[in-house]
């Protein structure tokens, strides 16, 4: 039922936003808009974008789909999670979680979807920044082209601290 319900949500996204850049992955991607960005990035000084690619990365370091930010060790970094909007959010969620119980500091852009399992299971233990409004994201088309699309749910800031 879960599963049905992501899917559809997904299904949903991909005909309202059809503008919005669509990974070869098959996922959505939101790229975090710089100022909101670095506003954050005044606060953690972030050492590691964990999930971006060549045009997106907010840090130096960044792991892209090839390095698959999953299955790698996060380290002591302070890093930058502005996950993949698809059915493996939850993954992503959980990842960052587990990590900041080992060395890293792991600051999520995510979307504040606290019908989920997910929200329930790994943010709910992190401090949540609910956002006011709706961040306007910004991404390729499927022509190329750079679009910006206000986002069609409210996000969150949730930061999972070093335990
Ligand atoms: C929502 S965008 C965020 C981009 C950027 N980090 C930002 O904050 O604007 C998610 C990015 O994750 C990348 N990605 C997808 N699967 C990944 C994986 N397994 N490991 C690392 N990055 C991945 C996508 O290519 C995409 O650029």
């Amino acid at each position: 039922m879960r599963k049905m319900e992501e899917k559809d949500y997904n299904k949903d996204l991909k005909q309202r936003h059809s503008k919005i850049t669509f990974q070869k992955s098959g996922l959505y991607c939101w790229e975090t808009p710089q100022d909101f960005f670095d506003k954050l990035n005044k606060e953690f000084n972030f050492t590691l974008d964990v999930c971006a690619n060549e045009e997106n990365h907010k840090c130096d370091i960044y792991f892209s789909e090839e390095d698959d930010g999953l299955s790698k060790d996060w380290g002591d970094n302070i890093c930058w999670m502005n996950p993949p909007y698809g059915n493996k959010i939850s993954k992503w969620v959980k990842k960052a979680f587990e990590e900041s119980n080992k060395k890293a500091l792991v600051v999520c852009l995510l979307p504040s979807r606290t019908d989920t399992r997910w929200w329930w299971d790994y943010c709910m233990k992190g401090e949540i920044r609910f956002i006011k409004g709706r961040l306007k994201f910004k991404g390729r088309n499927t022509k190329g082209e750079m679009v910006n699309g206000p986002a069609t749910f409210p996000s969150a800031i949730v930061v999972f601290n070093r335990k």
